[in-house]
C-alpha cells in the first residue's frame, strides 16, 4: 500500500464503554482520503460516541485509532494540537457560541491558533463565511437571530477557520427542513470536491445518504456490521440494516436505485 492510498483515518478493534455498559464493542473502520463517508445506526447505537473518541473526546477501554498516520495515545501534546488544527468539527449541539457574533465565532479557533491581525481574521472570517453562503450582514448577527440552516452554516464555517483536511459532521442536517436538509448537503458536497476534503458524517437521513455520501459505514450492534455504497446497504442481511433501508423510509431508495440501473 502506497502512502495515497493509507486510511486517514484507521480504527482497529475499538471498544469504548460507560460503567458496565459497553457502547462500541471492537469496532474497526478505515475511512479513505477524500470521501463522504455517512455513519447510520440506531439513536443511541453510539456514532457520537464513536465521532467523540476519534478526536480524542473520549477515552477508549481497548483499541487503536490512527487519524492521517498519527495515534492520539501516543502523541505528544505537540503532536497533538497539531493533528487537532488538522481537523474540524461541527458537533450535534451547542453549534456555536451564543455570546459571540457569527463572525467572532468563526475567529474563535483562529484566535487560540493563529497570530494573525484582527484585519486579516476579519478576512478569513468574511471568507470562510462566503464559502458557506453566508453574508457580511449575516457575520455580525447572533446565534440567536439565525434559521436553523444559518446556524448550521455557520458552525461549518467555524469547523473550516483553519483549513482543515478532515470535517467530522454529527448529524448536520437533523431539525431541519427538507429544504435546508438539501441545500446543506449540497454544500457538503460542493466544499469537499473544491477543498479535498475527507467528511466523516454521523447522520440518519436517507437523503443525505443517497445524493451525497460515497459509502455508508452501518452501525449496529456496537460494531460496524456494513461498509460500502448504497448498494451494499440495500443487500446487507443484518435485520437492522434491512429494517432501516429496506423499510417504508427505504423503499423510496430502492425505487430510485432500480431506475438508475
Ligand atoms: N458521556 C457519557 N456518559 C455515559 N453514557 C454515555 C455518554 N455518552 C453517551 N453515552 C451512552 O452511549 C450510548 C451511545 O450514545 P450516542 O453515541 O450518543 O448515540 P447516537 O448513535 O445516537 O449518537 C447511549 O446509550 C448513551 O446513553
Ligand atoms: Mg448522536
Amino acid at each position: 500500500m502506497n502512502a495515497k492510498d493509507k486510511p486517514v483515518i484507521s480504527i482497529k478493534d475499538l471498544v469504548v464503554g460507560f460503567g458496565d455498559q459497553t457502547v462500541l464493542d471492537h469496532l474497526s473502520l478505515d475511512v479513505r482520503k477524500g470521501e463522504i463517508l455517512g455513519v447510520v445506526g440506531k439513536s443511541g447505537g453510539g456514532k457520537s460516541v464513536l465521532l467523540r473518541t476519534i478526536i480524542g473526546l473520549l477515552p477508549k477501554w481497548h483499541g487503536k485509532i490512527e487519524v492521517l498516520g498519527v495515534d492520539l495515545d501516543t502523541a505528544t501534546e505537540q503532536e497533538r494540537r497539531a493533528l487537532e488544527r488538522r481537523w474540524g468539527v461541527l458537533f450535534q449541539q451547542g453549534a456555536l457560541f451564543s455570546s459571540l457574533t457569527v463572525r467572532q465565532n468563526v475567529q474563535f479557533p483562529m484566535r487560540e491558533n493563529l497570530e494573525i491581525s484582527q484585519r486579516l481574521m476579519d478576512e478569513m472570517a468574511l471568507a470562510k463565511l462566503d464559502m458557506v453562503g453566508l453574508t457580511p450582514i449575516d457575520a455580525e448577527k447572533f446565534p440567536a437571530e439565525l434559521s436553523g440552516g444559518m446556524t448550521k452554516r455557520a458552525a461549518l464555517a467555524r469547523a473550516l477557520a483553519l483549513d482543515p483536511e478532515i470535517v467530522f459532521l454529527d448529524e448536520p442536517t437533523s431539525g431541519l427542513d427538507p429544504i435546508a436538509a438539501g441545500d446543506f448537503d449540497a454544500l457538503i458536497e460542493t466544499l469537499q470536491r473544491t477543498l479535498g476534503l475527507t467528511v466523516y458524517m454521523n447522520t440518519h437521513d436517507l437523503e443525505s445518504l443517497y445524493t451525497v455520501c460515497d459509502r455508508i459505514a452501518a452501525l449496529a450492534d456496537g460494531r460496524i456490521v456494513a461498509l460500502g455504497p448504497m448498494e451494499t446497504m440495500l443487500e446487507c442481511t443484518h435485520p437492522w440494516v434491512q429494517t432501516y433501508f429496506q423499510g417504508k423510509r427505504g423503499g423510496m431508495l430502492t425505487n430510485r436505485l432500480e431506475q438508475v440501473n
